[in-house]
């Protein structure tokens, strides 16, 4: 039974056709929910800013009859004292009966599901993972198109740290059929360990710099903002903001039934002339995001509370990546698996970056 929704890695065709049926259901009859999660908490902690994510988890469990606590600015909170993300979590938990949470940090949402007695929802992590927007995405494509399958996927603009495509391509393994077209300045295409993960399931891929050449054949052209938040240097971000901007003349090329997507917030990367195009559904699909969201928590607020053992660490091994959340989270325990790359690279359990040893130093790979 899935308890805690931190990736999509292990998602199964058949968990994605039981939620989103119910989702088709809360759509066509939401008076037959108003009233399935009353009595129901939900705590939203957002470490970071959010719209779409915390408003449409809010919205959620209030049109299901629960209730919502939470907060936007953990520095109004006691984590401005010092408290770490377990007390919290073990906290919110005591007092709610499914949290969401945001997080700066990468794995912070599966640290927190070690801690937690009620079922955790990863509504970002750093640049790591975003799955409840994928199953915003998911729902958009199977409501437009009637299936997830057989689509050719342009992702354009900053697929180093958008945590919403790493999280789409991670959940579109399951489907048949699904190749893509990769658009993004060199500087920030897609991570290693997400290309061998796509080429390890047999999904085919181009990765191309310019987006005019990319649309002809395309299903999906799905949009993305390059993640000022995630860049060490602000030359190297204002070199690279306004990389791919969609204007209605670049669509001219498109097929006519091509779905122009984004999970938004967009800056600068689709002109808001597209907006009137009637194969622009970003908007629409922020409205399908709160549906299959009100499915999801219809399962998780209903769900036994439960507390497992804590994992044991694994011996030696210590995680390099400067954004994972055991660097400021010091007490967890470090978790890694073998890596596919080769069995000298261990990859973090929390944020899967991965690492291998040489001298007795651990160091991050490329
Ligand atoms: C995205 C996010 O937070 O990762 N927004 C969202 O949740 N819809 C995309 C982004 O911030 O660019």
């Amino acid at each position: 039974m899935v308890r805690n929704l931190v990736g999509l890695g292990d998602m199964a065709l058949k968990w994605w056709d039981e939620l989103y049926s119910r989702c088709c259901d809360i759509i066509a009859h939401p008076g037959d929910y108003s009233e399935s999660c009353r009595g129901k908490v939900l705590a939203a902690l957002f470490y970071e800013p959010s719209t779409r994510t915390n408003f449409s988890f809010q919205s959620a469990m209030l049109r299901l009859g629960g209730s919502v606590f939470g907060f936007s600015d953990p520095m109004g909170t006691s984590v401005a004292k010092g408290e770490t993300l377990a007390d919290t979590i073990r906290i919110a938990a005591a007092y709610s009966d499914t949290i969401v949470m945001r997080s700066p940090q990468e794995g912070a949402a599966a640290a927190a599901a070690m801690y937690s007695e009620v079922p955790i929802v990863n509504a970002g992590d750093g640049s790591h993972f975003h799955p409840t927007q994928t199953l915003a995405d998911l729902t958009t494509i199977a409501q437009k198109r009637g299936a997830v399958e057989n689509i050719r996927v342009g992702i354009c603009g900053d697929l180093k740290h958008g945590r919403t495509v790493h999280s789409l391509v991670e959940a579109l393994s399951i489907f048949s059929g699904i190749s893509y077209s990769l658009i993004s300045p060199e500087a920030l295409s897609m991570p290693e360990y997400i290309l061998r993960a796509m080429r390890a399931c047999g999904q085919e891929y181009t990765e191309m710099r310019n987006l005019r050449d990319a649309i002809p054949g395309l299903d999906i052209l799905y949009m993305t903002r390059v993640q000022r938040e995630r860049f060490v240097s602000a030359t190297e971000y204002e070199r690279l903001k306004n990389a791919y901007i969609l204007t209605k003349d670049a669509l001219s090329s498109a097929r006519s039934d091509m779905l122009i997507m984004h999970p938004l917030p967009r800056y600068s990367e689709i002109a808001p002339d597209v907006d009137d195009d009637p194969r622009a559904v970003y908007f629409e699909q922020a409205r399908f995001g709160m549906f299959i969201r009100m499915a999801l928590l219809y399962e998780f607020a209903n769900l036994p509370r439960r507390m497992q053992p804590l994992p044991e660490a694994t011996a030696g091994f210590m995680c390099c990546n400067p954004a994972c959340v055991t660097q400021s989270e010091q007490y967890l325990p470090q978790l890694c698996a073998e890596s596919a790359a080769g069995s000298k690279v261990k990859r973090c359990t929390y944020c899967d970056a991965e690492s291998s040893i040489a001298d007795g130093v651990w160091r991050i790979e490329s």
